[in-house]
C-alpha cells in the first residue's frame, strides 16, 4: 500500500471539485435546510429533535440506541421531543429563565439526553461535565458559571459543594435518594407530573446554549461559550465530513462533558436526522467491537488513543467480528498516527479520517473529507467556508512548507462567541482578524495541514486536554509538597503522560508511598485523568525571575534536549 497517498472514495461531498465547492460555498446555503429559514423562529434542540417528531416519515425513526451492560433502550424522535419537553416543563416549574446556567454532571443515558434538551428548549445553557470531575474541579466550573441548577446522580453528590455555592439553587437528582428538602428535585416524580407538550423558547442565532469549559496554560479552565448558530456547522460538517445519509447508525466515542459529545454526539447526527448510538460503560476492545457488530454502525467517530489501544490488542480479534456495517471511520483529538491509518487499512479494511478542531471552534474546521485523497500524518484541507493559513507571530501569512501559527479567519458558524465572564481572555485569540489556535502546523503545497504540536504547555494526554497549571495548583494544596511544575511527557499509547516535578517541605523525605499518597491526593481532588503518572521529586522547580515556572526546561530535561534560552531563570 501506498501511504504516501489514500485515494478518494465516494461521499456526500463532490470532492471532485473541492476547489469549485470551496470557491462558492457559502453558508447561507446552510440555512435553507432549517425550518427558521422560513419561520424566523430558532432553537437548535427544536431543528435536532422536534423538527424530525413533526414529520411523518421520521417521528418513529430510532434516535437513540442507548446500550450499556445493565440497561438497553431505544427512543424515537417523537420519545425525545416528549421527555426532553417534560424536562423543560420541570425546569420552568422551578423557575429556570432564558440564559441561566444549568450543568450537568452524570454519566451518558436516556436521561442525561432528555435534561439536556430540555435546558436547550427553555432558551437556557446547558454546562455539560465529565462525570470523573473530582470535587474541585465541579467547583472551579459551578463557581464560574454561576450556575442556578444541577443536574446529577446521588451517587455523584457528595461530589457537588452545594453550600459553598451561592449561586446554586437547585439540584434534580436522577435515582433514588434519601436526600429531601426544597433545594432537591426528584427527577422521575416530576417527571412523571410533567406535560409532554411545551413551547419551545425561540432564541436569537447568536443567543447562548452551551459552555465548556477546558483548560489553557494559565489559570483555571475558561468556559468556552457557544451559540444556536453553531447547528449550521454542526449539520454541514456532519453531511459531508461524517457523511451522515438518513439510514446510518452512527456512533460517536466521545463523552458529553468534552466537545466533541456534543456538537458530534448530539447536535451533527440528529440535526441530519441520523440514528445515534451511545454507549455506557468503559472500554474494551472486545466490547467496542461487540457494539459495531451487534448495533450494525456504520459511521464511527473515535480517537487515537481508542484506536492505538484496539491496535495493541492484535487484529486476531477484529477477525471474530462482521464489521461488514462500517463504511466510515473518523478519529479527533490528537494526531493520528501514520501507522494507525495503516492499522485501520488492514484490519477494518477502511481509511480512519483525521479531523481537526478544539473546544473553541465548536466544530471540524480541517479534516479529511471522504472524497478527499488522504495523505497520512495530515490532517486534511479546509472545510468548504472556511479559510486557514499559517501566520507567523505578527499575524503574517507564512509561505508552503514554513512552520508557524495554525490560524483560521474569523468568524466561522460554530466559533466561540465568548470566553465565560473573561473578555480580556477571548480577545487574546485574535490577531489581525485571524483565530488563533495555539497549535503549531504547516502547509503544503497542495493545500494538506500537518499538525506539529502545542506551542504552549497545554497538554493532550488520551485527548484529554489538561491545563498545568491546574494540576500545580491541587499538587501544592498537599502538606507535603512545597512547588511543583507538570509537563506532557510523550507516551506511545496516550500521546502525552502527564509528569510533575515536585519539591518537599521540610520534614517530608521522598518514599514511593508518599508519592502514591499525592498521586491519589490529585486523583481525588481534580479527576483520574489529570492525575500525574510520574513524579519526581527536585531540589528546585525552575522558575523566571518574575516566578514563572519554566515548564519549557522541565521538559527539555526530561527529553534530555538542548535547554535553549535560559536568560530569564531566576538565580
Ligand atoms: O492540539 C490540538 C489537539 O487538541 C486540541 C484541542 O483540544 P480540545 O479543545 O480538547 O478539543 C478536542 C476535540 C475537538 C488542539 O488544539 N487536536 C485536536 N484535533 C487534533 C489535534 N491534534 C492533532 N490532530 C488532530 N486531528
Amino acid at each position: 500500500m501506498n501511504m504516501q497517498r489514500i485515494e478518494t472514495k465516494s461521499g456526500n461531498f463532490n470532492m471532485n471539485n473541492y476547489g469549485e465547492t470551496y470557491q462558492n460555498f457559502n453558508w447561507d446555503e446552510a440555512k435553507s435546510n432549517f425550518s427558521w429559514h422560513t419561520t424566523g423562529k430558532v432553537n437548535i434542540a427544536y431543528e435536532a429533535i422536534d423538527r424530525h417528531a413533526e414529520n411523518p416519515d421520521k417521528a418513529d425513526q430510532t434516535a437513540l440506541i442507548y446500550s450499556a451492560p445493565d440497561r438497553e433502550e431505544k427512543l424515537t424522535f417523537t420519545d425525545l421531543k416528549q421527555s426532553s419537553n417534560q424536562f423543560a416543563n420541570v425546569l420552568k416549574k422551578h423557575g429556570v429563565e432564558k440564559e441561566d446556567r444549568v450543568f450537568l454532571f452524570m454519566p451518558r443515558s436516556p436521561e442525561f439526553y432528555a435534561a439536556f434538551l430540555g435546558i436547550l428548549k427553555v432558551g437556557a445553557i446547558a454546562g455539560p461535565l465529565f462525570e470523573a470531575f473530582m470535587e474541585q474541579a465541579v467547583r472551579d466550573r459551578l463557581e464560574d458559571s454561576e450556575a442556578s441548577m444541577l443536574v446529577t446522580t446521588p451517587d455523584l453528590l457528595e461530589r457537588v459543594p452545594f453550600n459553598d455555592l451561592p449561586h446554586l439553587k437547585k439540584v434534580v437528582l436522577v435515582g433514588e435518594s434519601d436526600q429531601k428538602g426544597e433545594a432537591y428535585i426528584d427527577y422521575h416524580a416530576e417527571m412523571k407530573e410533567a406535560s409532554k407538550s411545551f413551547d419551545v423558547e425561540w432564541v436569537d442565532l447568536e443567543d447562548g446554549m452551551l459552555l465548556h469549559y477546558t483548560s489553557g496554560s494559565t489559570g483555571k479552565p475558561k468556559g468556552v461559550y457557544h451559540v444556536h448558530n453553531a447547528m449550521l456547522q454542526h449539520y454541514q460538517t456532519g453531511k459531508w465530513v461524517l457523511d451522515l445519509k438518513e439510514d446510518d447508525i452512527y456512533w460517536c466515542t466521545a463523552d458529553p462533558g468534552w466537545v466533541t459529545g456534543t456538537s458530534y454526539g448530539i447536535f451533527a447526527p440528529w440535526l441530519n436526522g441520523v440514528t445515534n448510538l451511545v454507549r455506557g460503560g468503559r472500554f474494551s476492545p472486545e466490547q467496542w467491537y461487540e457494539t459495531l457488530q451487534e448495533k450494525e454502525v456504520t459511521v464511527w467517530y473515535s480517537a487515537p488513543t481508542a484506536f492505538r489501544k484496539l491496535m495493541s490488542a492484535g487484529e486476531d480479534i477484529v477477525k471474530e467480528y462482521n464489521l461488514t456495517n462500517l463504511r466510515h471511520v473518523l478519529s479527533v483529538g490528537e494526531p493520528l498516527n501514520p501507522e494507525v491509518i495503516a492499522w485501520g487499512m488492514s484490519a477494518l479494511e477502511l481509511r480512519i479520517h483525521d479531523t481537526w478542531w478544539m473546544t473553541e471552534t465548536g466544530g471540524q474546521l480541517i479534516c479529511n473529507f471522504p472524497a478527499l485523497d488522504m495523505k497520512p500524518g495530515s490532517m486534511g484541507k479546509p472545510f468548504p467556508g472556511i479559510v486557514a493559513s499559517i501566520i507567523d507571530n505578527e499575524g503574517n501569512e507564512l509561505p508552503p512548507n514554513q512552520m508557524g501559527n495554525l490560524a483560521i479567519k474569523a468568524p466561522w458558524p460554530s466559533m466561540m462567541r465568548a470566553i465565560w465572564k473573561r473578555p480580556e481572555k477571548y480577545e487574546s485569540y485574535f490577531l489581525n482578524g485571524w483565530y488563533i489556535s495555539g497549535d503549531s502546523a504547516y502547509k503544503d503545497e497542495e493545500g494538506y495541514f500537518w499538525f506539529q504540536g502545542r506551542l504552549d504547555d497545554v497538554i493532550n494526554t488520551s485527548g484529554e486536554r489538561v491545563g498545568p497549571f491546574e494540576v500545580e495548583s491541587k499538587l501544592i494544596e498537599h502538606p507535603a509538597v512545597s512547588e511543583a511544575g507538570v509537563i506532557g511527557k510523550p507516551d506511545p499509547e496516550r500521546g502525552e503522560i502527564i509528569k510533575a516535578f515536585i519539591t518537599l517541605n521540610d520534614g517530608y523525605s521522598e518514599s514511593e508511598e508518599l508519592l502514591e499518597e499525592i498521586r491519589q491526593f490529585v486523583k481525588k481532588g481534580l479527576s483520574a485523568h489529570a492525575a500525574p503518572r510520574e513524579l519526581e521529586v527536585k531540589d528546585t522547580i525552575p522558575k523566571t525571575r518574575s516566578g514563572k515556572i519554566m515548564r519549557r526546561l522541565l521538559k527539555s530535561w526530561e527529553l534530555g534536549l538542548p535547554t535553549g534560552d535560559v536568560s530569564t531563570l531566576e538565580e
